[in-house]
């Protein structure tokens, strides 16, 4: 497994929002140009990537979304978000997650659950602690992120011989509207409500890119040995 480069700490007064929008734009291409090819994976292992990728977004998506809401004191920020939840609930997300999981062979079990178990807690107490430049930066990047994963998530599940692809169809599209939206939300709050200088913006972000990273290299049968 890879180790995400974190970036040196820069005081947020330092980065003005189109800097910002541009490193998470190159963070999430450097994550998408270094994807495997999903014909050279084994079954096991797109099957795995499927799998621990449902694992979290199933269940987490839409509670991130609302901590972040519940994080957010721009008013103008919150129809944003609101929005993306009454989508999200709406056309019931986690359940076109869990189709395409399941389509592909590749519902979660408790090991694929378990080997995300600690990245995944990291975000959950990064969210709870409410801090809403912080948390809209990383929805941002993880909406940004998603819409351009699709092809290679949409990839694994086809190379497992599935045709059912709802989730990737629908977040290819959708996603690139919610990343625009939430880079407005944080335009907002970041003068409503300014993050303290001495904390690192894109600490959120780094918690997420460990969670992503587990979830497409990480491989049991290396961890068992
Ligand atoms: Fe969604």
């Amino acid at each position: 497994m890879t180790t995400p480069a974190v970036l040196p700490h820069q005081p947020e007064s330092a980065l003005s929002d189109s800097s910002i929008q541009e490193t998470i734009t190159q963070m999430i291409d450097e994550m998408i140009g270094k994807l495997p090819d999903p014909q050279e994976l084994t079954s096991a292992e797109r099957r795995g990537i499927i799998a621990r990728y449902s694992a979290v977004l199933e269940g987490n998506f839409i509670y991130w979304m609302t901590a972040t809401l519940i994080a957010t004191k721009a008013e103008g920020a919150r129809p944003i978000l609101l929005d993306n939840l009454y989508e999200e609930t709406r056309d019931a997300h986690p359940h076109m997650m869990r189709k395409f999981a399941m389509a592909a062979n590749a519902f979660p079990n408790d090991k694929d659950s378990l080997a995300v178990h600690e990245d995944l807690t990291n975000m959950r107490f990064f969210l709870g602690r409410l801090s809403g430049v912080q948390s809209l930066l990383t929805m941002a990047f993880f909406e940004g992120f998603i819409q351009k994963f699709m092809p290679f998530l949409a990839g694994l599940a086809a190379a497992e011989g599935s045709t059912e692809m709802e989730y990737t169809d629908v977040h290819g599209v959708c996603d690139i509207a919610h990343t625009a939206g939430l880079f407005r939300a944080l335009a907002l709050e970041t003068s409503a409500s300014p993050l303290d200088p001495a904390a690192d913006i894109f600490e959120g972000v780094n918690l997420l890119r460990t969670l992503i990273d587990r979830i497409v290299y990480y491989r049991p049968e290396l961890a068992a040995a």
